[in-house]
């Protein structure tokens, strides 16, 4: 049976993700057929190949059963997402977090979301106030024009604007500083805080995911963004540590959040 079983997709086209061990490889198919028969939405089974890998954190899916076609629009929140899951990074498990956040922002905020994906923050914050600027900054070219068919599809074009590049060259171009900055992007961002921590305004507040391990799991990177204000002779002080998602018996997902006090 496998361990985990994510749903990406709408109740009309959906596709199922699943881990099999290696034991069960030869039951496959009878596992993919029982996926799509209780889940009636799901059209396509596609097993994890690998972990999440290069600067896109994509993962290698291989179709196990059902409709080679994985693009889908997922619905999250009375959000729109068009993905396909083999193209992109996106995860339904991170709703929550996404809830969190856009519960954060007030009215009139201006957000910088850096490593933006196929837009899941950015629209989500968007649709949930109608005053605020959001800027995306995606990578992956894939992932980018779903964003921009994103923004139209949940009819924020107003509210957001998505731009396509890597953020070490986008950010310093943009010649202006943000309320909130989010770096969702656990696995090295940051590598990127030298690139980040200009772009907040002075009261500005700065959300950092960070992989951590246990018992230990927030002073590694509290101490990045130490030594990175001191750099810019700015101060940061924590807002918030936050305990997101277990990767592993000892290894979590973080968040932290911090507040630029002086600039
Ligand atoms: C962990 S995914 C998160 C995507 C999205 N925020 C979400 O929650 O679904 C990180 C994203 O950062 C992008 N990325 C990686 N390095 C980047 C860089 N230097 N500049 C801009 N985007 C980058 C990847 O392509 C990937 O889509």
């Amino acid at each position: 049976v496998p361990r985990s079983l994510d749903i990406i997709g709408s109740k009309t086209k959906a596709v199922a993700i699943i881990e099999l061990p290696e034991e069960l490889r030869e039951f496959e198919p009878e596992i993919a057929n029982a996926a799509m028969k209780i889940h009636k939405n799901v059209r396509s089974v596609l097993a994890k190949e690998s972990g999440r890998e290069g600067e896109f954190r994509n993962r290698r899916l291989r179709l196990i059963a059902g409709d080679p076609d994985t693009e889908v629009v997922h619905r999250e929140a009375g959000c729109m997402f068009k993905l396909d899951p083999r193209e992109v990074y996106f995860s339904p498990r991170e709703s929550e977090e996404r809830e969190r956040i856009s519960g954060k922002v007030a009215d009139g905020e201006s957000v910088l979301v850096m490593f933006s994906g196929v837009g899941p923050f950015p629209i989500r914050i968007a649709k949930k106030h109608d005053n605020v600027r959001v800027t995306a900054i995606e990578l992956n070219p894939r992932a980018h024009n779903y964003c921009v068919e994103n923004i139209c599809l949940n009819r924020v074009e107003d509210r957001v604007s998505a731009l396509l590049g890597d953020v070490r060259e986008i950010c310093p171009k943009l010649g202006r500083t943000y309320d909130r900055v989010l770096m969702p992007l656990p696995k090295g961002a940051h590598a990127f805080l030298d690139v980040a921590m200009p772009m907040l305004r002075e009261g500005g507040v700065l959300h950092l995911y960070h992989w951590a391990q246990e018992p230990d799991l927030f002073s590694g990177a509290e101490e990045l963004i130490a030594r990175c204000a001191d750099g810019f002779n700015v101060h940061l002080e924590t807002l918030e540590r936050v305990k997101v998602s277990q990767y592993s018996p000892r290894v979590w997902k973080i968040r932290l959040d911090s507040k630029l006090i002086a600039s």
